[in-house]
């Protein structure tokens, strides 16, 4: 893991500065929480692999997991998929209460963009961070996903190609988003094409894990409830099978890999993440 110890501390910092309230306590709690930091990690492998010093990339990194802290506060929520474990610990609202919970997704969310605005990078930079995690979080990105995800569960007769549409947006938008951060802040926007791509291939094989784990694994393995089948979920295994899911993530990966060479950069770091992402049980 590249800085863990020191990014820990940053986001600690960055969701302890505002005026103390019930909500940003909550805020603390569920960012705080543990969690892979995968979002965070993707972006920091890239900037070493441009050659900058990956502590550049804290305040993109920390807004991206403020954004996808949030959107696992409100995904558990009683009215989305009613999970009351995660990250190993009591849900937000199960910790807290429901108002609180929703309010503390709602300050993640906009906490990102502050984190961001009052980084220190030049303002040009700045526009093009605050224009991609606007739009990949948002009702074109994140947002979206999960609106058709909640749509798919009253479905009759799945496909899957509308999987891989909820796959794309729920998942696939935030595991892109710091790498194209990454990519603007070392000013490598040529790679940006290229690393949408590997974000789409990695975000969809990342979700068919995450579904193929909730079947395979405990919640205490995971550290989060388990609920598809119950909730009637589509997911890759919902549609062809535990073992035609498995051999899916595998090409995913070939693609993956063939992806990850079109980069400008030593692929070095990233290439480490995605080995750990392939053999994850948690
Ligand atoms: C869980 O994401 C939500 C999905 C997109 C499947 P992670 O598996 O990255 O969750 P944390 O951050 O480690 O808790
Ligand atoms: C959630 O997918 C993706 C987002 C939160 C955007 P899941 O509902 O499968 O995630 P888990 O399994 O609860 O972590
Ligand atoms: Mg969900
Ligand atoms: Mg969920
Ligand atoms: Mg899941």
């Amino acid at each position: 893991m590249i800085l863990q110890t020191e990014f820990e501390e940053y986001l600690y910092k960055k969701v302890n500065e505002n005026t103390k309230s019930k909500t940003k306590e909550a805020m603390s709690y569920s960012l705080m929480n543990g969690g892979k930091r995968i979002r965070p990690q993707l972006c920091f492998a890239l900037l070493k692999g441009y050659g900058i010093n990956p502590e550049l990339g804290f305040p993109a990194a920390c807004a991206v997991e403020m954004i996808h802290t949030y959107s696992l506060i409100h995904d558990d929520l009683p009215s989305m998929d009613n999970d009351d474990l995660r990250r190993g610990k009591p849900s937000c609202h199960k910790a807290f209460d429901e108002a609180t919970a929703i309010l503390a997704g709602d300050g993640l969310l906009t906490k990102a963009f502050e984190v961001i605005l009052n980084s220190e990078c030049d303002n040009e930079q700045k526009v093009k961070l605050v224009y991609y995690l606007s739009s990949y979080a948002g009702i074109d990105g994140m947002i979206l996903g999960q609106d058709l995800d909640i749509k798919a569960e009253l479905e009759p007769n799945p496909s899957f190609e509308q999987l891989l549409e909820i796959d794309k947006y729920k998942t696939a938008k935030l595991l892109t988003l710091p790498m194209i951060l990454a990519a603007i802040l070392a000013n490598h926007e040529e790679d940006i094409e290229t690393l949408k791509k590997i974000g789409l291939l990695s975000g969809i094989q990342f979700q068919m894990q995450d579904d193929i784990l909730d079947i395979t694994q405990s919640e205490a393995q995971l550290g989060k409830s388990t609920s598809d089948t119950e909730n009637d979920k589509l997911t890759i295994v919902s549609l062809l099978g535990l073992e035609q899911a498995k051999q899916m993530v595998e090409q995913y990966d070939k693609q993956l890999r063939d992806a990850i060479n079109c980069l400008h950069c030593d692929t070095k770091y990233l290439e480490e993440i995605f080995d750990f992402l392939l053999n994850r049980t948690y």
